[in-house]
């Protein structure tokens, strides 16, 4: 297929049609007028509008995700947001299956099937005299409707299908990646989304796009201030990165498919096929295969927000990297897989999940006169030596016992108390402590069977390639 064969396909699916349209402002409309009603009735003075996608019509078909937020004046403290905000929100989302959320802010979801409703507090300020995080929302709304006609709407969806498609579509945690107001920026500062794809198959680090021109001539600055791999300023705020949320890896992986794409066009790309997951005991023969190890470190999910769960999650996968390297373990690469409610999962493959009980340590030169004499007072008389100290060459060495031979014996230890000394976050390692499993290739059939999406998981893992790659 050509470029413009794939991209009218692409935007023919994810279009919305009449009907779903239809749906999605009746919907948005109704909950407004509730609010409305809701926060008149409590008191509470607010213009409540339609923000976000379903504002800008740039959602994804079958993706909407509707934003009715509350402006309220500057007045009204922050706790209540938290309280009659909030109560008054529930009341107008009556009928609806409701999550509460918060971040840095309190807000109301809704799940409905195929949508989601968002029922969202902000203030009304003016520009730069943010109140919370969402103030700026409504200037983001009027600045893209502003630069958006009917084309470049479908340029904007063809640029979210895109990025959600490789996977590097969201701003929080979990994803690392580009929120939807990132890629209505990019689209209407490269002018489309083909053009945007060329421009990105050239960026260089760091990369800065500064659409209103605030730090013209002065990017360095701009370099320096946001200190992140992706620099979009945000138009209706110079102190903002939208970008700031994008991760390394999802800005290259962007990268790598804005070229992929440009070379060869496909809709793999929009629409990843899923890979089958492969039967459980087909990816412990594929481990044996390699001659490596797979260890995985099971646990429940603490009770907090994704954002939390995830950044902890993605700090302890890290400091048990660290500690299994401090180790002598070789860690090939790991992973993280949750489903944020029954379990969360660390993965590791190692060159060895067991190691020799030997450790060859190579001490001072002998011409380091203080150094090779106490090099020799602490490991003449101690138990851990195994042979030597020795002369190999002009340098002593010893060889001493292992302490900890096996991973999973090491996880067992070392995490058993939650963690937080190698480096486990607070939240987490009260989980850890709790519920901790540890386990090799062995008992991986288990946790699949008990798990669906995990082994999907393993199976992308063990793959290890975005699926556009072939
Ligand atoms: N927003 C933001 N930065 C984020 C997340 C959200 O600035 N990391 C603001 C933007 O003003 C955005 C609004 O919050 O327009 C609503 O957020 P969201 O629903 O994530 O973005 P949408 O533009 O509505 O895109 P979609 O729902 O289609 O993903
Ligand atoms: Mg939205």
């Amino acid at each position: 297929m050509s470029l413009e064969e794939v991209c009218a396909e692409v935007l023919g699916r994810v279009t919305p049609s009449e009907e779903e349209r239809r749906r999605v402002y009746e919907i948005a409309e109704g909950v407004k007028r509730r609010l409305a009603e809701e926060l008149s009735r409590v008191g509470l003075e607010a213009e409540v509008r339609v923000e976000g996608s379903v504002a800008k019509d740039t959602w994804l078909s079958g993706d909407a995700d509707i934003d009715v937020f509350a402006l309220l004046p500057p007045s009204v403290p922050r706790e209540a947001l938290k309280t009659t905000f909030m109560e008054a929100a529930r009341r107008a989302a009556s009928g609806y299956r409701q999550v509460e959320r918060w971040a840095e802010h309190p807000y109301l979801e809704c799940p409905l099937n195929g949508l989601r409703l968002n029922l969202v507090p902000c203030y009304r300020v003016e520009p730069g005299r943010w109140l919370s995080a969402t103030d700026r929302t409504p200037y983001h709304t009027r600045y893209v409707l502003q630069r958006l006609n009917e084309r470049m709407k479908g340029e904007v969806r063809l640029l979210k299908a895109f990025v959600r498609g490789i996977g590097c579509y969201g701003a929080e945690i979990k994803v690392g990646g580009f929120s939807g107001y990132l890629c209505e920026l990019l689209a209407i500062h490269y002018g489309g989304f083909l053009e945007t794809l060329r421009e990105a198959s050239e960026w260089r680090k760091p990369t800065i796009i500064d659409p209103e021109g605030y730090y013209r001539g002065r990017e360095d600055e701009a370099a320096e201030i946001f200190q992140h791999p992706l620099i979009v300023v945000d138009p209706v705020d110079r102190g903002r990165n939208v970008a700031s949320a994008v991760r390394v890896e999802k800005l290259s992986l962007f990268i790598a498919a804005s070229r992929m794409f440009l070379r060869k066009p496909s809709l793999k790309f929009f629409f990843p096929p899923k890979r089958e997951p492969a039967p459980p005991q087909q990816l412990i023969n594929a481990i044996e295969a390699r001659g490596t190890s797979l260890i995985a470190a099971a646990f429940n999910p603490i009770e907090a927000p994704p954002d939390v769960l995830w950044g902890q999650l993605y700090r302890a996968e890290r400091a048990i990297g660290r500690l299994l390297r401090k180790n002598g373990f070789e860690v090939l690469r790991s992973g993280v897989w949750s489903d944020e409610k029954r379990v969360c999962i660390l993965v590791y493959e190692l060159g060895a999940g067991r190691l020799p009980g030997v450790v060859r340590h190579v001490g001072p030169p002998i011409w380091m006169v203080e150094h090779s004499q106490r090099f020799l007072e602490e490991h003449l008389g101690s138990e851990r030596t195994l042979s030597g100290p020795t002369l190999e060459g002009d340098r002593w060495v010893v060889y001493l016992r292992r302490e900890r031979r096996d991973a999973v014996q090491l996880l067992r230890e070392k995490l058993g108390d939650g963690g937080v000394d190698v480096g486990v976050p607070r939240l987490l390692s009260e989980s850890i402590k709790e519920t901790l499993h540890v386990c090799s290739e062995g008992e991986i059939p288990r946790l699949c069977s008990k798990y669906v999406g995990f082994t999907q998981f393993l199976t992308d893992f063990l793959h290890g390639r975005p699926t556009w790659l072939g």
